[in-house]
């Protein structure tokens, strides 16, 4: 395994293996990597030559000063869970070597960042756009890795690339859970124990959505998950939707619709936490 921080070094050293016919992999992190990150990076390994597990808590995304401040950096331990895996290359760079004088890109995301992260959080995914587009420029990777854990984000990515045409595959990749449901997130570190258990509501509240889904009407599932909520006062309800994943429109009957998604977002705490379902027929 590799460790380089500049951009100029790590694309020498890819034109280097591109030339001997290596497929380059990536997977795009902020670190404090946990095993829903190292699921993608497994799946980097086992279907191209090289991977490139980028590691860079990006500003620009943070539309709250405070959570940019909290969130966890942990470089050294972040290199140890990566060793003995496969071919890796980490790329830590600065901001700098990042965001030089380029422009940045203006991708229309249209309802993506109107509604659920995209209100809530004004900004966000321009700077998830502006990073994600420098990096896939910097690694030309042939297949971009990314959880569907964030869903919502990996919607804008794929918008950005058919917007830009960038020449990237973009793989979804199935969301790890704790064994009793908790979605691994980095901010999971921010947790109690007790916290951590309180957190479970999402994934009740998403599970009931799954069991009731083209049986029970939507309404009934979003009130039923409301009140839960309202009877928690430990978890603040941000939003619970159901969502047609083809219009990004909240559905309001199970008729003509395909692939609906329920999203959520809670507060526990000083911390935000997202999670979703694919709620199959
Ligand atoms: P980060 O939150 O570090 O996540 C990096 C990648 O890991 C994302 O594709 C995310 O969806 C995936 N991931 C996180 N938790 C997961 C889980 N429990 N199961 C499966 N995959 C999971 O997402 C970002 O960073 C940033 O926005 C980034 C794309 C790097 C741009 O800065």
């Amino acid at each position: 395994m590799r460790l380089i921080h500049s951009t100029s070094d790590l694309k020498e050293h890819l034109a280097a293996e591109r030339s001997k016919g290596l497929s380059i992999g990536t997977v795009l992190t902020m670190g404090a990597l946990h095993e829903g990150h190292i699921s993608l990076v497994k799946r980097s390994i086992e279907e191209t030559d090289l991977t490139i597990v980028s590691i860079f808590v990006n500003p620009k995304q943070f539309n709250d000063p405070a959570d940019h401040d909290l969130y966890p950096r942990q470089l050294e331990k972040d290199i140890g869970s990566l060793k003995g895996l496969g071919k890796i290359v980490v790329f830590a760079p600065e901001y700098n070597e990042v965001f030089s004088n380029e422009e940045d890109v203006v991708v229309d995301l249209g309802e993506l960042d109107r509604t659920m992260e995209g209100s809530s959080r004004p900004g966000h995914f321009d700077g998830v756009v502006q990073v994600v587009y420098r990096f896939f420029n910097i690694i030309k990777p042939d297949v971009a890795y990314f959880g569907e854990k964030d869903r919502q984000q990996l919607l804008v990515i794929k918008k950005m690339v058919a917007a830009l045409n960038v020449p990237v595959r973009i793989q979804p990749c199935p969301t790890v859970r704790s064994k009793e449901g908790l979605a691994l997130s980095s901010r999971n570190a921010l947790l109690n124990e007790e916290e951590k258990q309180r957190a479970l509501l999402l994934y009740r509240s998403l599970s009931y959505a799954a069991d009731n889904a083209y049986a029970a009407q939507p309404e009934d599932i979003i009130n039923k998950v409301q009140e839960d909520f309202s009877l928690n006062t430990a978890v603040e309800l941000e939003y619970f939707k159901l969502i047609d994943q083809d219009t990004f429109q909240e559905i309001k009957d199970w008729n003509g619709t395909e692939n609906v998604v329920a999203f959520i977002a809670a507060r526990i705490g000083a911390v935000r936490t997202i999670d979703n379902v694919f709620l199959k027929k």
